[in-house]
């Protein structure tokens, strides 16, 4: 009954998602024992499948950073100059972690003077005896070991001495008597401890003791009504930092680039091309692991496992797979390549799985179904631009159309628009004179926050897995592998009658 992924796949035709459907199994889990964890890269997992394009209408400082705090990951665009970039990747890690809150401590070194603490508190505009919460590390600076925190209490008893000379090591609460939390601690974990501590501020710590921020009472208070998701899934790295990506080019100046966000601490980049099986991407990725061993290389976009294997070959960590398929481009129009998305995540995953090398697929997600069955079909996670584009997260400011709709702007970076501001070098030549888009330009409507959009489609992919009968993703690649997945092909009637149909009329709310 059905066919597996192997006959489908090796007809001679090319499909996208609308186009197959799969066989539910057996159900012997509830829908929440589903594990969404995946890779990303080899080495960076999300607890959500799902990362945001770098276009400059999608990703931006908030959007990556809300990405990463709901346990995806965003990628920054480089539609700006390195600094502009830069700024963005800095602004991005601002955020703690737990509790999405961007607060910056003030963060001094224990050989630092309380006569120094007043000076910055004047700096910072706050009047001179009343002393913010001060935070002590080994550097003096935030990412530092902890070392210990001084407040108000800890120098109020010295009040009349001479206290300029006094310095935070002296005072200080040290980092054992202190109350913290870790940086992949959940909210309602964090929100226990400043119950139970009674205390206004805790030190958010990464795995080595390093300082990555504060978490403050009253802005957990505020945020309790603003954001009502509940956390605890972000995606940090070894110091607690949220992790950031950031979209790079293959050129001689690129270099350039990377070392500057490399300094901001980007955790992985992705060589932004439409047609990634390049001589320039392969000196890049050759460059990259010798230059900079630590930072994850996303390379493509690749459709067939012959451009795969060459990536692979020279150090990808992962794969972007899409030719075409994004709902702003016209690749496939103008340049007459690509392929169907269902049948290029197919062939390159199984290729890129003999070599463990995880596969995102990139482009075309409409739906929560296109997710399931794009991870269903050998990815490991999805990149979405429309999905993502017109939500609170994504750059630029919402406009009323004519008929009262609220939309913001989302363009390809292929369109006439995006190349004018100077992201050419995805879509043109190295010497080409005249532009030709490979994509278009318009609006879309407003979503509403990422905070809610990414827990309903976390929700509706564990449903899909669980009627076909996989616990996570490993285990779908398995079934797909094994061809104990069935699916078929659908026709035009079949897919019109999947989707609504005879209705007078019907509302569409998805949660
Ligand atoms: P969705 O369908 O999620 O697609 O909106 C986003 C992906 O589309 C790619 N992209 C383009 N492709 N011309 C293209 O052919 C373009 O102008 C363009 N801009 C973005 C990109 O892979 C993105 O992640």
């Amino acid at each position: 009954d059905g066919f597996t992924g192997l006959t489908i796949f090796t007809k001679g035709y090319t499909y996208t998602y609308d186009d197959i459907i799969f066989h539910p199994g057996h159900i012997d889990f509830a829908a929440h024992d589903v594990n969404l964890k995946t890779q990303l890269t080899k080495g960076i997992s999300l607890s959500v499948p799902v990362v945001s394009s770098p276009m400059d209408t999608v990703t931006g400082a908030e959007m990556a950073a809300a990405m990463a705090l709901q346990g995806g990951m965003g990628f920054i665009h480089y539609n700006c100059t390195v600094e502009e970039q830069a700024a963005m990747v800095r602004q991005a890690k601002r955020y703690v972690p737990c509790t999405g809150s961007a607060f910056e401590p003030l963060v001094l070194s224990a050989d630092a003077t309380l006569g120094q603490v007043e000076d910055e508190c004047e700096g910072l505009g706050l009047s001179a005896g009343k002393y913010p919460t001060v935070l002590v590390t080994e550097t003096g600076e935030l990412g530092g070991k902890l070392l210990g925190l001084v407040t108000t209490s800890d120098v109020d008893m010295l009040a009349g001495k001479s206290t300029a000379e006094v310095k935070l090591g002296e005072v200080m609460t040290k980092a054992g008597d202190l109350v913290t939390v870790s940086a992949t601690e959940g909210e309602e974990a964090v929100r226990a401890k400043l119950a139970s501590s009674k205390k206004g501020r805790l030190p958010v710590v990464g795995e080595d003791g390093a300082l990555v921020g504060v978490v403050e009472r009253g802005l957990l208070k505020d945020q309790l009504f603003k954001y009502p998701t509940p956390m605890g899934t972000a995606t940090v790295n070894k110091e607690g930092k949220l992790c950031i990506g950031c979209a790079v080019g293959t050129r001689e100046n690129d270099k350039v680039r990377l070392e500057a966000l490399v300094k901001e601490g980007v955790d992985a980049v992705i060589l932004d091309s439409s047609q990634g099986d390049s001589v320039y991407q392969m000196e890049m990725i050759k460059y990259i692991k010798k230059s900079f061993p630590d930072l994850q290389v996303i390379a493509g976009n690749v459709v067939t496992s012959r451009q795969a294997e060459r990536l692979i070959g020279v150090g990808a960590d992962g794969l972007r797979v899409g030719m075409g398929s994004g709902s702003i481009c016209t690749t496939q129009e103008v340049c007459a390549v690509g392929r169907g998305q269902a049948t290029a995540v197919y062939h390159t995953s199984k290729l890129a799985a003999e070599h463990g090398v995880p596969v995102i697929a990139d482009g075309g997600i409409q739906n929560s179904g296109h997710i399931t069955k794009a991870l269903a079909l050998g990815a490991s996670t999805v990149m979405c631009g429309s999905m993502f584009a017109g939500t609170a997260e994504a750059p630029g400011r919402y406009m009323m159309t004519e008929d009262g709709v609220r939309v913001k702007l989302y363009r390809g970076m292929g369109s006439l628009d995006a190349m004018k501001k100077g992201s050419s070098t995805r879509y043109l030549g190295e010497s080409q004179r005249i532009q030709i888009a490979q994509g278009v330009s318009g609006t879309v409507k407003d979503k509403g926050s990422v905070r809610n959009l990414i827990p309903f489609f976390a929700q509706a992919v564990k449903q899909g897995f669980q009627d076909f009968g996989a616990k996570d993703v490993k285990m779908a690649h398995g079934m797909l592998g094994d061809g104990s997945l069935r699916m078929e092909t659908r026709s035009g009637a079949a897919q019109h009658e999947g989707g609504i149909h005879d209705m007078h009329s019907y509302t569409k709310k998805r949660w």
